[in-house]
């Protein structure tokens, strides 16, 4: 990005990427994380005189134009948050786009509807994802100098998708700083990390994460795991798990990570107690329960005051500390203590300590922890996993082409 402002781009039309995917109860916006993260970069090309065409996606629409998946919305809070007018393009590429860019001054800032309302998006076809980008780059062609691109979205960035990674072929691109900051800080995790390393997993599925467990095995000192995906690391154990969330087709995968550990003496942590209710619900009764012994009719909702201990112990002599997804069901209070005990560990330990977005970066702000108590708070919740299982993310590695 210092590098275009240093061209100069007072007049000239630039195309932001930005990751605006934010949680949404009707038309309120839940968790403003990722509006706010996205400021610095459009700020910096507003103020140096840029035409600022913002183009971003809003849950996975399907290639077509659903209300509920409008980015409207956003375009309010960018704008309060900016505290400028944000034009709002009522379709992608069409005639509202293209009179909404044509409308800018310099210094002002547009935003398109939610480009996966167009199917060309996330096609696995070059060939349509590039007809969609041309369109994209038509978009900022025009007076002022050369359109330029400028990818900020990190939380997208894993994505081969037109305005991703097609675009930035086409036109002269630019990191923005909010994807080199995560890069960097992801760099930091992997290429040598200060140690113990220790990384928290939780969130509900195992099968989200099996290609991260696998690389992180390799990498890690100490491995935390909670959330719904431990109740299948206990059954892999031999233990009973009631009716708690349970992946029975990933036992074997599991059995395996549990040799793993034990083979390359990684520590791997499960939770010894849990919070098991007989209903998922909010005001559900609950008892703290051995997690080796969870009742058949019962399921576990959070980790226990056991584990809560036990957890935040793991973390405190850490020196780096990666933590990703939720121990329990933080969204009801009852059921948040375990997602807290982690998140306040993190913040009361001197660890470089990275929350790895999504849900985690939510949970901070929903339970009210301080943001500055963590080194990093990722806007990446899968393209954070996919750096630290050590694959390729299109949408960076077009930018160093
Ligand atoms: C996210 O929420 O992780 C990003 O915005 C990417 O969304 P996607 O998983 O629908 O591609």
């Amino acid at each position: 990005l210092d590098d275009l402002l240093s061209e100069g781009v007072r007049g000239r039309r630039v195309l932001v990427r930005a990751d605006l995917n934010v949680p949404l109860d009707g038309e309120r916006i839940t968790d403003d994380g990722r509006v706010r993260a996205s400021l610095p970069t459009i700020r910096a090309l507003a103020e140096a005189g840029a035409r600022v065409v913002v183009t971003a996606h809003l849950g996975r629409p399907k290639g077509e134009p659903k209300p509920e998946f409008s980015l409207a919305p956003v375009a309010r809070r960018l704008g309060e948050l900016l505290g400028a007018e944000v034009a709002f393009a009522a379709d992608v590429v069409g005639p509202s786009a293209k009179s909404t860019v044509d409308g800018l001054a310099d210094g002002g800032v547009a935003l398109l509807e939610n480009v996966r309302f167009d199917a060309r998006e996330t096609s696995k076809d070059d060939a349509e994802r590039g007809a969609l980008a041309d369109e994209l780059a038509a978009l900022v062609a025009g007076d002022g100098g050369p359109g330029a691109f400028v990818s900020d979205g990190f939380g997208v960035v894993h994505r081969k998708q037109a305005s991703v990674y097609d675009v930035a072929q086409r036109l002269p691109h630019y990191a923005g700083g909010l994807v080199l900051a995560e890069v960097d800080v992801l760099r930091r995790l992997t290429e040598d990390p200060a140690r113990p390393y220790v990384v928290v997993l939780g969130g509900a599925k195992v099968s989200d994460k099996l290609g991260v467990i696998a690389n992180l095995l390799t990498k890690v000192d100490r491995l935390v795991i909670g959330g719904g995906m431990a109740y299948t690391f206990l059954k892999a154990q031999g233990h009973e798990v009631g009716s708690s969330l349970l992946q029975e087709d990933q036992l074997d995968t599991v059995r395996g990570f549990l040799n793993t550990a034990k083979e390359r003496g990684v520590e791997l942590v499960l939770p010894v107690d849990v919070l098991a209710t007989t209903t998922f619900a909010a005001d559900a009764e609950y008892q703290v329960v051995p997690a080796d012994a969870i009742p058949a009719d019962r399921m576990g909702l959070d980790i226990g005051p056991e584990s809560q201990k036990l957890f935040a112990s793991k973390v405190a002599d850490a020196r780096t500390v990666f933590w990703n997804g939720p121990m329990g069901v933080f969204e009801f209070e009852a059921f948040a203590g375990g997602t807290r005990a982690v998140a306040q560990a993190l913040v009361d330990g001197d660890a470089f300590s990275v929350v790895g977005g999504g849900d985690s970066a939510a949970a901070v702000r929903q339970l009210g922890l301080p943001e500055d108590g963590f080194s990093h708070i990722s806007t990446g919740g899968g393209a954070s996993l996919e750096f630290l299982e050590g694959k390729e993310l299109p949408g960076v590695a077009v930018l160093e082409d």
